[in-house]
């Protein structure tokens, strides 16, 4: 089974589309996403335009910034803190990476946590290991839908997943083991990675190399989660960290590049968009 994320973040943006629309008529305004974008990556701009059009979709007020990768920290800082002021903004995401010269902890962490529709602010990252109510990161809050979406019963799974970042690795290990899995994280200094994998009923890859888990590495009637968004050194094409041809051949249900994961999270992050605005309303 191919599991379409496209599919399920258009069911997701459609129910969506209509909870803005009530908002709108409750409170008189609809909710608002500012994205702030420094510099020009093709990735990075990619990225910006789809979390726009999704916005503009489901009828979420959005606004991009685009500044020039020359901007100082203390300006970016500026920006940010004037967006945290601004009560029509009700959600701020800064796109990552940014540039050298400026230091990304700091930027986030200058994010106010109630616009932070990342998750990616410590009080925020901080919640989720504490298992307090809290905004989820886009990626993780997205596989762990898909998961549900194909039918998966995550409770007594073996969970392995390959990756230990920030934005995904951790809090989807973390996600998982809230939803009783036992938990795997592999990562690049892992010894018999090969073998760690083929354990996984759920096998989780967010490592950024390109056909990197490939069938031998996958139990036969593993449902494959692929994270990754790589050009295809042999077409050009996008494509994900797993052989997709060979692995679909011994797993259950896996995940398309793209058309899987990706979707997934610009829609979590109009739902966490949304989430923000209701929290903030429902404050004054
Ligand atoms: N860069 C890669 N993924 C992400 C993401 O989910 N959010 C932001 N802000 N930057 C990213």
């Amino acid at each position: 089974m191919i599991i379409k994320g496209k599919d399920l973040s258009a069911s997701i943006k459609e129910a969506l589309k209509v909870r803005v629309e009530v908002l709108k008529n409750q409170y008189g305004r609809t909710p608002n996403l500012v994205v702030v974008l420094v510099g020009d990556d093709p990735g990075s701009v990619s990225y910006v335009t789809g979390k726009a059009k999704a916005a503009t979709e489901v009828g979420i007020a959005n606004n991009t910034i685009r500044l020039e990768d020359t901007i100082s920290e203390a300006e970016l800082l500026a920006l940010v803190d004037k967006l945290n002021n601004d009560d029509a903004v009700d959600g701020i995401l800064v796109q990552l990476p940014l540039p050298k010269h400026i230091n990304e902890n700091k930027v986030i962490a200058a994010i106010s946590p109630e616009k932070d529709v990342d998750a990616f602010h410590p009080m925020n990252v901080a919640k989720l290991w504490l298992k307090q109510p809290c905004m989820l990161p886009c990626t993780p809050k997205g596989i762990i839908k898909l998961l549900h979406f194909a039918g998966v019963d995550i409770a007594g799974k073996e969970a392995v997943v390959i990756g230990r970042s920030n934005i995904v690795g951790q809090p989807v290990a973390k996600l998982l083991l809230d939803a009783n899995a036992t938990v795997t994280v592999a990562h690049s200094k892992t010894k018999n990675l090969a073998e760690v994998a083929r354990r996984a009923d759920i096998l989780v890859v967010a490592i950024g190399r390109e056909r990197f888990v490939t069938a031998d590495m996958i139990k036969p009637g593993a449902v494959v989660i692929d994270v990754g968004v790589n050009r295809d050194t042999r077409n050009g094409k996008l494509c994900g960290d797993v052989d997709f041809e060979e692995a679909q051949k011994v797993a259950a249900a896996i995940t398309p590049v793209p058309g899987g994961v990706g979707p997934m999270t610009i829609t979590c992050l109009m739902e966490n968009t949304v989430e923000a605005f209701v929290n903030r309303m429902n404050k004054q």
